[in-house]
């Protein structure tokens, strides 16, 4: 069963110079309890792809062709039935809020109960995230925190509503190498404990690699290739995916991924000094 089920469809943004499109003719499947990759270079509608799924496109974006969403028993709400974290942790949580509040306030909204009731679950899910001592943190607010914490705490609040999918906007690009891995690999395991249905968005392959059992790739709007990411890795199928691996291997794992080295004319990729022409 698919969650999420995209054919034709097309977002484009309106400015005063016009429309601008910014996805082009996306046909996807996105089934249940799978971890869906969408991997991409800067700007290539990784984030205006999250955001029409979960319903949050901007006012001066225009949709065409069509999203279902089939798998949801009732018409979707995000926050209870798609939990949505960012790139940016500041911004979904309240600087002026102790987040173990936040967190039992997000399961009040979505799913009722009372404090005491709510409270508790918020505790459990800062122990869940591995806040250490949750009892103390949950009276914290967030600036009491590092980076990568508040990236824990902001999945937290967005998963103590059991949402059905989480769809998760670069939640690590802004940490270091070992908090990014140790997020990715929380969330890995907590998907798998639930039967969680992610879409991760990364412009990242080797995160992609270590999270993905099918992969998207965008390239400028458009949807080159999807799949299982053990055949788009070993076999892709498309020019753009292959130099994207290309250039992965031929750079240093400290160096992040540069995919402006490669051609979009023909996808050969260019390395500084590099062998590959
Ligand atoms: N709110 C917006 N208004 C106008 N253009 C936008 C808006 N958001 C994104 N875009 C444009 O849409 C294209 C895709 O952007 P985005 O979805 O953010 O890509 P990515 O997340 O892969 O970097 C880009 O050309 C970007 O400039
Ligand atoms: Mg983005």
């Amino acid at each position: 069963m698919s969650l999420f089920s995209l054919r034709g469809f097309g977002v484009s943004y309106r400015d005063r110079g016009g429309l601008h499109p910014a996805l082009q003719a996306i046909d996807l499947d996105i089934a249940a309890g799978r971890h869906l990759v969408l991997l991409g270079e800067s700007g290539s509608g990784k984030s205006t792809l999250a955001l029409a799924l979960a319903g949050l496109l901007p006012r001066n974006a225009e949709a065409s062709g069509s999203l279902a969403r089939p798998g949801f028993a009732a018409p979707p709400r995000l926050g209870r039935d798609i939990g949505m974290v960012f790139q940016d942790p500041g911004g979904s949580l309240d600087p002026l809020m102790r987040v173990g509040e936040q967190i039992a306030e997000a399961r009040h909204v979505n799913r009722g109960g009372d404090w005491r009731e709510v409270s508790e679950r918020a505790e459990t899910w800062l122990e869940r995230v591995a806040i250490p001592d949750p009892r103390v943190s949950a009276r914290k607010y967030p600036h009491q925190f590092s980076g990568g914490q508040k990236q824990r705490i902001a999945l937290a609040a967005a998963l103590v509503s059991e949402p059905s999918a989480l769809i998760a906007d670069e939640p690590t690009s802004a940490l270091d190498t070992i908090s990014q891995h140790a997020i990715l690999g929380l969330l890995k395991e907590i998907a798998g404990e639930r039967g969680l249905t992610l879409v991760f968005v990364t412009h990242d392959i080797a995160l992609a690699s270590g999270i993905a059992d099918d992969v998207a790739v965008l390239y400028q709007g458009r949807l080159v290739e999807a799949g299982p990411a053990a055949r788009v890795f070993s076999a892709p199928s498309h020019p753009y995916t292959a130099a994207l691996l290309a250039t992965r291997l031929d750079l240093d794992s400290v160096r992040p991924t540069r995919f402006a080295e490669i051609d979009p004319r023909d996808f050969s990729v260019r390395v500084p000094g590099g062998r590959h022409g």
